[in-house]
């Protein structure tokens, strides 16, 4: 009974729209369920243990309509009442615990929760329900493993979930219970390694089959569940290794390089290592992107990596024909045909810190623009989203639970979201765009951020002994970055 799968689809009226014994009424909604547990407990025994994975709330207005946190909304699934009941009617059937979250695939994010959620989003319910049955209640779902353990220890609730902190390090709770937490590499909530399904307009799945194949691997992890492809094997053959560029991606190659045994040095030009990571991390709610490029400095201290920073390579022929990773990453596209074009502010300029007025176009509503936009809205101002496509995140491989509540939340706030549209010129006070419907429109403005996507920047493109990770080679995220990165270093 659970985000919207088959038993909830018996038991959640708004989807069961059948008039036999298992439609209508709460107890026949519900008969499926209680039928599944006492055909186990007939086949395997009384005492053969049955826990039910359970949506506590629904957290759903109707089909396609997730209720975001806070939201005031009538629920269309199970609500707290009906779960109530629900429990302890599945209790008595035979249910001998329940393993707690909320939503449908209709509010897939309560369920799987992008970094937009809060953090224990489902905590406070899941120890309501607790209070109406007898049997162990877990909760799971962007937990903070000191809250959970607090609740359990108080005694509100009885275990606590998690999944994705395992895919991105597998010694996760090894390393907490030895204090050890500056070693754990974070799981970054971005669904992009082990959850892709996504959903745009007139696209119901388009995740690549390769990923179907292998839910569970993880961006930040490129060995998860890519064992037999991704793994350290020690080099017969100790050479220094050049690399171009601190970035995430230069910091992938070193971290492996070095635990193979080979010698990496770091050239960066800026004065820290991080590259595009830094402001692909600034916004107020991505935290846990922080945690894990702390944990990539961290790790170039643990592991001795010589790094120079202020060190800005312009050719490579002074490693004398050693071996060189190219990791420069890549440079903002801008839109030079637009007059006014130079007015704009570029995404990452803005994430560095550069002032943006009261109303905010942001030019661009993929998932970085889109996350400007949340962004720009939760610190008080007010964003406008212009985007050529027909919708908004419409980018294969952002999970569904992530650009839903996007999408859902700009909605709910209001956010001025104008699709097919184009723009044509950039003002001192507003923005000409082409919209496909309207025609020509101008939109007041007071600040324009451009979001239109990233260029390749490798140094070099190729040669004896060059080697490419990273954005610099093909634009992308992490996923890409890491996993890329990883391969790179294991070929040297
Ligand atoms: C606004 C924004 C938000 C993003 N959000 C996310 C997200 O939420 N999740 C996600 O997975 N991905 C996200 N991405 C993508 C992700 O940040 C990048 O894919 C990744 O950081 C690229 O890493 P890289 O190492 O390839 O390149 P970079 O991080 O660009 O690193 C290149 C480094 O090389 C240095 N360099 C360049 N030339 C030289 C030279 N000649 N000599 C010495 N040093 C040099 C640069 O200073 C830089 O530090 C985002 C990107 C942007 C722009
Ligand atoms: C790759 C992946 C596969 C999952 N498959 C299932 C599943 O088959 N059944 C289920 O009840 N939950 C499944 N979940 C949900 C998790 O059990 C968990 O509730 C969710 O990831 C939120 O917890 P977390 O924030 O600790 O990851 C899956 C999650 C992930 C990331
Ligand atoms: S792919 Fe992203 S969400 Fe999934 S476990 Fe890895 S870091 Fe976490």
């Amino acid at each position: 009974m659970h985000e919207g799968y088959l038993l909830d689809q018996f038991t959640l009226k708004y989807v069961n729209h059948r008039t036999d014994e298992y439609g209508g009424s709460f107890e026949n909604r519900y008969r499926f369920p209680v039928e599944i547990v006492q055909a186990i407990k007939n086949t395997c025994g009384r005492d053969f243990p049955v826990s039910l994975r359970y949506s506590v709330i629904s957290k759903t207005k109707g089909f396609r309509r997730g209720a975001l946190p806070g939201e005031d909304y009538v629920e269309a699934g199970r609500d707290m009442e009906e779960s109530k009941k629900a429990a302890k009617y599945l209790q008595d059937a035979g249910y001998d615990m329940l393993n707690c979250d909320n939503g449908t695939y209709d509010a897939w994010y309560w369920a799987h929760p992008p970094i937009y959620m809060p953090e224990n989003c489902n905590l406070e319910d899941v120890e309501e329900l607790k209070k109406y049955v007898d049997i162990p209640v877990v909760c799971a779902g962007r937990l903070d493993a000191r809250t959970a353990a607090d609740a359990i220890s108080e005694g509100r609730l009885d275990g606590a979930g998690f999944a994705r902190p395992f895919l991105a390090d597998q010694q996760w709770v090894t390393k907490l219970m030895e204090g050890k937490e500056e070693e754990i590499r974070p799981c970054i909530l971005c669904h992009n390694g082990c959850f892709n399904m996504c959903h745009y307009k007139g696209v119901a799945n388009d995740q690549a089959l390769s990923d179907s194949l292998n839910l569970a691997r993880c961006a930040v992890n490129a060995e998860t569940m890519q064992w037999t492809k991704h793994f350290i094997k020690k080099t017969a053959k100790p050479k220094t290794i050049h690399i171009i560029g601190g970035g995430i991606g230069g910091m992938e190659t070193a971290r492996v390089l070095k635990l193979r045994g080979h010698d990496p040095v770091i050239y960066e030009k800026q004065d820290c290592l991080g590259g595009t990571f830094i402001p692909a991390s600034a916004e107020s709610y991505k935290g846990k992107l922080r945690d894990l490029l702390a944990w990539y400095r961290r790790q170039m201290e643990v592991l001795g990596i010589e790094v120079h920073l202020n060190t800005e390579i312009k050719e490579i022929e002074q490693f004398s024909g050693g071996e060189v990773v190219i990791a420069t990453g890549a440079v903002p596209r801008t839109l030079r045909k637009v007059p006014g074009h130079e007015k704009m502010i570029e995404a990452c300029d803005y994430l560095n810190g550069a002032p943006v007025g009261e109303r905010v176009a942001v030019i661009g509503g993929g998932l970085t623009g889109s996350e400007i936009a949340y962004e720009l809205a939760l610190q008080g101002k007010k964003p406008i989203i212009v985007e050529m496509k027909d919708d908004l995140v419409s980018q294969p491989g952002v999970c569904l639970a992530n650009s839903s509540y996007l999408r859902e939340w700009f909605a709910l706030h209001k956010v001025p979201v104008y699709l097919e549209t184009t723009l044509e010129k950039v003002k001192d006070h507003a923005i000409v765009c082409h919209s496909r419907k309207r025609g020509q429109i101008e939109i007041e403005c007071d600040s324009v951020i451009s979001s239109a996507g990233y260029v390749p920047m490798p140094l070099v493109q190729k040669g004896k002994h060059v080697h490419l990770a990273g954005d610099c080679m093909k634009v992308g995220n992490l996923r890409t970055v890491i996993w890329r990165a990883y391969e790179v270093a294991m070929k040297i």
